[in-house]
């Protein structure tokens, strides 16, 4: 029998590639896609649901006979820092609910992302190794960090078979970010193509590592599919790709716009993105099950631009 697939919070930037890419592996009607509310386009098959409304979580579970999940809700660094009481809630109860699910057997396999925002600002900040200090500084990192840890006790005490990637800022044209701190590489293209000019939330030099969203779905995937006896991190690995400024981004996109300008107006998120990684070892994940990236920044740009109108 085919594994049945529910993917909770599959409107956002990240869900809208997933589920496409998980119907291709399992079949349209086998993976159904979740969220608050119904999609702008056609999605079938759709439920509405709220990850923290464990119940219906549960019925759903059932009525669907799921075998794995994929639980992409959540409230995202820069949105979390304005209403922490409520992103905890939903980052933390979400979770739990899911690895609940597992533990009580009603699933056999569960994914949860990651980010690089469980480093903080005592992590060392290049090529950010698996194992380092880890102090994050906002809510949104907090969470992470306590998720991962949950994860591997989870997995530990009760084996459930969760597996994990600290995502870098994700680059895609598919659906907006959801408040982040690495979405100026997304906006960019938009403002690009829209004004010929972009306002940068961050400063000129801040490094930050990011990968291309075709990237991210395949390591997702890649992750997902592999022997058991493969994963050895059951809190989450670390995943590179490339990593860039806002001006070197800029520079990129004035060789296809070559009138293209940029300000820098740094705002809060310069301090979240000051207390992050400017690139990540992901060694780990290459040793144990082959991950490698694949898109440079030249290709990102042209490809955004190109699909991008
Ligand atoms: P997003 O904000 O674009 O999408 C999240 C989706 O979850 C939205 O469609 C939203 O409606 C839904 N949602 C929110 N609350 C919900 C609830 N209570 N019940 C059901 N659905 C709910 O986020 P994304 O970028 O797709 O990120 C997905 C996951 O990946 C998150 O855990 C995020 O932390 C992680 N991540 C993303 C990035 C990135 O750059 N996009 C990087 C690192 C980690
Ligand atoms: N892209 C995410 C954010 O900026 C990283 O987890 O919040």
């Amino acid at each position: 029998m085919s594994e049945r697939v529910l993917v909770i919070g599959s409107n956002g930037q990240i869900g809208t590639e997933l589920v496409a890419a998980l119907r291709l592996q399992y079949g349209q009607s086998n993976v159904i896609a979740s969220d608050l509310k119904l999609p702008l386009v056609a999605n079938e098959p759709f439920a509405t649901l709220d990850a923290l409304d464990k119940t219906a979580l549960y019925n759903l579970v059932k009525k669907e006979n799921i075998t794995i999940i994929y639980l992409l809700a959540a409230m995202l660094s820069a949105t979390a820092e304005q209403q922490p009481a409520f992103a905890w809630k939903l980052n933390m109860e979400s979770l739990f609910n899911v690895l609940e699910l597992a533990k009580e057997k009603h699933i056999k396999q569960i994914y949860w992302p990651s980010s690089i925002a469980v480093f903080g600002p005592t992590t060392p900040r290049t090529n950010t190794p698996q194992y380092t200090i880890m102090e994050p500084s906002t809510i949104y990192g907090i969470s992470k960090q306590t998720g991962e840890r949950w994860c591997e006790w989870y997995y530990n005490k009760h084996q459930v078979d969760v597996r994990s990637l600290r995502y870098p800022g994700l680059i895609s044209y598919t659906a907006a970010p959801g408040g982040g701190t690495t979405d100026y590489a997304v906006h960019i293209f938009y403002e690009a193509r829209k004004n010929n000019t972009y306002t940068s939330f961050l400063d000129a030099d801040t490094a930050l590592p990011m990968l291309y969203m075709d990237d991210a779905i395949r390591a997702t995937l890649e992750i997902m599919n592999a022997d058991s006896s493969k994963i050895k991190i059951r809190s989450a690995y670390n995943i590179g790709g490339i990593s860039f400024t806002p001006a070197q981004i800029a520079t990129e996109i004035q060789k296809h716009i070559p009138n293209f300008t940029i300000n820098y107006m740094p705002d809060f998120r310069q301090q979240i993105a000051n207390s992050w990684p400017q690139s990540i070892d992901d060694s780990y994940a290459s040793n144990d099950w082959g991950w490698k990236h694949k898109y440079n920044l030249q290709e990102i740009v042209g490809i955004m631009l190109a699909n991008i109108k």
